[in-house]
C-alpha cells in the first residue's frame, strides 16, 4: 500500500463538502508577486484563473454525480421501501493537493496533462447496507447514458493485501460551461458500513505510524477485515430472510405510508377522482 493510496483521505479528512475558490494570497506570495515583472505578472494571474476554472468544472462534475446518488437514494427508498444508501460524502481535491499529487507521480504541471493523468480531483463515496448494494448501486450508475466508465476497481471480490475492500469507479460526466463542454473525471468509491469502519481504521494507524505499521498490528488489521466480512455476510443473509417473510402492506395496516402523507388530502382526492374515471370504479 503506498501513501498515495490514501492521498484522498489524507488530504481531506471525513471528506467534507466541497469547497472552491483562490482566496488572498499568502503574505511571502504576495511580496514574491510584488517583485515580478508586468508580464510575469499577467502569466501567473492568467495561470491562477485557469487553475480555478479547470477546479470549477470538477466541482460542477461533483455536484451532477452526487445529484445523480441522491436521486437514487430518494427514489430507491420510495420505490422499494428501503434505502440502499446510508452515507454519502464528496470531497473536491484543493489546487495545491491536485500540484502536489501530479508532482508525486511525475505529471506535467498543465492542465491538460493533469486531466489526463489524475482521476480523483473530484471524490465521491458512497457507504451502503449490504454487499449487495454496493453492487446495485455500481450497476445503476454504470447504466446511465451520460456517464462513461473509464475504470472500475473491484476491491470487494478482490481484496488488497492488506484486506482493503471498496468498490472504485472513475467515471465522466458531461459538465456545460458558458463556452465548452468538459468531461470531467469524478472518483467513486462504494463500500459497506462494516468496510468503511476497518478503512477508517487501517488509514489512522497507517499514519500514526507514518506508513511503517508494525506486522502485529497489519496482522491484526487483516483479521479484522475477515471479521467485518463476516458481520457483512451474516448481516445479509439476515436480511434476505426477513425479507422474505410477508408483511402486512400499507393499504392493510392503519399506519399511512409517510409517502402519501407529504401530498396534500385535495390533490390526493383528485388523483382518487382521475383513476376512478379512467378504471371505470
Ligand atoms: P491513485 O489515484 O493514483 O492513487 O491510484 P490508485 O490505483 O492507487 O487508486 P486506488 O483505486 O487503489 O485507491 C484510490 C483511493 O482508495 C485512495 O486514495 C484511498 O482513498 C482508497 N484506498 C485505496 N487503498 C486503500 C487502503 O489500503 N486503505 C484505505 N484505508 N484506503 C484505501
Ligand atoms: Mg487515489
Amino acid at each position: 500500500m503506498s501513501a498515495d493510496a490514501h492521498e484522498a483521505d489524507r488530504l481531506s479528512p471525513g471528506f467534507p463538502p466541497p469547497t472552491v475558490g483562490s482566496g488572498p494570497l499568502a503574505e511571502p506570495v504576495a511580496q514574491s508577486f510584488a517583485r515580478l515583472s508586468p508580464d510575469q505578472r499577467g502569466a501567473l494571474v492568467a495561470a491562477r484563473d485557469e487553475l480555478t476554472r479547470f477546479v470549477m468544472a470538477y466541482q460542477f462534475g461533483l455536484e451532477e454525480m452526487l445529484t445523480k446518488v441522491n436521486i437514487l437514494k430518494d427514489e430507491f427508498s420510495y420505490v422499494h421501501d428501503y434505502n440502499p444508501i446510508e452515507h454519502v460524502s464528496s470531497r473536491l481535491k484543493s489546487p495545491e493537493g491536485i500540484l502536489a499529487k501530479a508532482v508525486r507521480k511525475g505529471c506535467p504541471l498543465r492542465v491538460d496533462a493533469i486531466r489526463e493523468q489524475i482521476f480523483d480531483i473530484a471524490g465521491i463515496r458512497i457507504t451502503c447496507s449490504f454487499i449487495a448494494d454496493t453492487y446495485t448501486i455500481r450497476d445503476m450508475l454504470m447504466s446511465q447514458e451520460d456517464v462513461t466508465v473509464v475504470e472500475v476497481k473491484d476491491y470487494i471480490a478482490h481484496p488488497k493485501e492488506n484486506g482493503y475492500k471498496s468498490l472504485h469507479l472513475i467515471v465522466q460526466v458531461p459538465v456545460f460551461l458558458s463556452d465548452r463542454v468538459e468531461h470531467v473525471k469524478v472518483e467513486i468509491q462504494i463500500r459497506t458500513i462494516a468496510m468503511d469502519f476497518w478503512a477508517s481504521l487501517e488509514h489512522k494507524i497507517y499514519y500514526k505510524y507514518d506508513g511503517d505499521v508494525p506486522q502485529t498490528l497489519l496482522d491484526e488489521l487483516r483479521d479484522a477485515a475477515t471479521v467485518a466480512n463476516r458481520l457483512d455476510v451474516k448481516m445479509e443473509r439476515l436480511h434476505q430472510e426477513v425479507s422474505r417473510l410477508p408483511h402486512a402492506s400499507a393499504a392493510e395496516t392503519s399506519e399511512p405510508s409517510s409517502a402519501l402523507e407529504a401530498v396534500p388530502a385535495e390533490l390526493l382526492q383528485t388523483l382518487f377522482q382521475q383513476i376512478g374515471r379512467e378504471t371505470g370504479t
